[in-house]
């Protein structure tokens, strides 16, 4: 199924939702992204893996702006991110993220986190609002949650109320930066399974994720970061199956003996 989005779009021509070219970051002396070319199609989910310090997250950050690229091109749409002209927070309306650390208010209740930014941005009533948020809490199985303090809720339950808040926005895409990470290992299938629902869906997504099951299972395209560079890219059956690179081998070899 995943293939035949996939498929239907590249064949329809479609304008990619993301495009990402020559794209370098540094931190000080630190290169961490050398060079990058990206490109995400409408309704495509596309998975980033690779070793823990490769530039995934700084990748991810410069999609919607939270790192200011050094040189090279970000488009979402026909926009071009690297413009001064730019509107970020307009830019950020339509990117929803979700990140290893929940980044929720934790004094506020479970329909208040979810309601702040489309009333806030969005200049929304809060009785649509809420109405929107209960629908979305509802989708990721919370909804009797609605009244909870962020406090008392267990980690993945945290992380379902973060992906319901980013929803409430109505985003065209969603990027994910490793949101299971943080999470005891009996609970990072209800996450997966909430991401996967998403995916099935049609929603784009762009997930930075060590889970090589979920990658295998749920990406259109596996993209394999390695120090700063795109190392391989492609189908999960080619990533996973007949990888072409040594260093993809060196990865998943590792990732597969846990
Ligand atoms: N804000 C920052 N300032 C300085 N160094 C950073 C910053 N963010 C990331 N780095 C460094 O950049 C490298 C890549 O980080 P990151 O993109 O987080 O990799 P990954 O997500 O693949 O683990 C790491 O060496 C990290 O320490
Ligand atoms: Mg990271």
């Amino acid at each position: 199924m995943a293939d035949s989005r996939t498929a239907a779009a590249a064949s329809a021509g479609a304008t990619p939702l993301i495009r990402v070219e020559g794209l370098h970051k540094s931190f000080g002396d630190l290169e961490v992204l050398k060079g990058i070319d990206l490109t995400v199609l409408p309704g495509e989910v596309v998975t980033m893996i690779g070793a823990s310090g490769s530039g995934k997250s700084t990748l991810l950050r410069c999609l919607n702006l939270l790192e200011r690229p050094d040189r090279g091109q970000v488009w979402f749409r026909d926009q071009d991110l690297t413009a001064d002209r730019c509107d970020v927070n307009a830019l950020r309306e339509h990117i929803g993220m979700v990140f290893q650390g929940f980044n929720l208010f934790n004094n506020m209740d479970v329909l208040d986190n979810c309601t702040l930014a489309p009333v806030t941005l969005k200049k929304m009533s809060k009785a649509e609002a809420e109405q929107v948020a209960l629908g979305h809490l509802s989708s990721v199985g919370l909804e009797e949650f609605a009244h909870a303090n962020v406090s008392r809720l267990s980690g993945g339950q945290k992380q379902r109320v973060a992906i319901a808040r980013a929803l409430c926005m109505n985003p065209e895409i969603m990027l994910f930066d490793e949101p299971t990470s943080a999470l005891d290992p009996e609970i990072v299938g209800e996450v997966l399974e909430v991401m996967r629902g998403l995916a099935d869906d049609g929603m784009t997504m762009v997930v930075v994720t060590h889970e090589m099951d979920f990658a295998r299972t749920v990406s259109d395209r596996v993209v394999f970061m390695d120090q700063g560079v795109i190392c391989e890219e492609g189908d999960p059956e080619k990533i996973f199956g007949a990888p072409e690179h040594e260093r993809t081998r060196e990865f998943l070899a590792r990732y597969l003996e846990d």
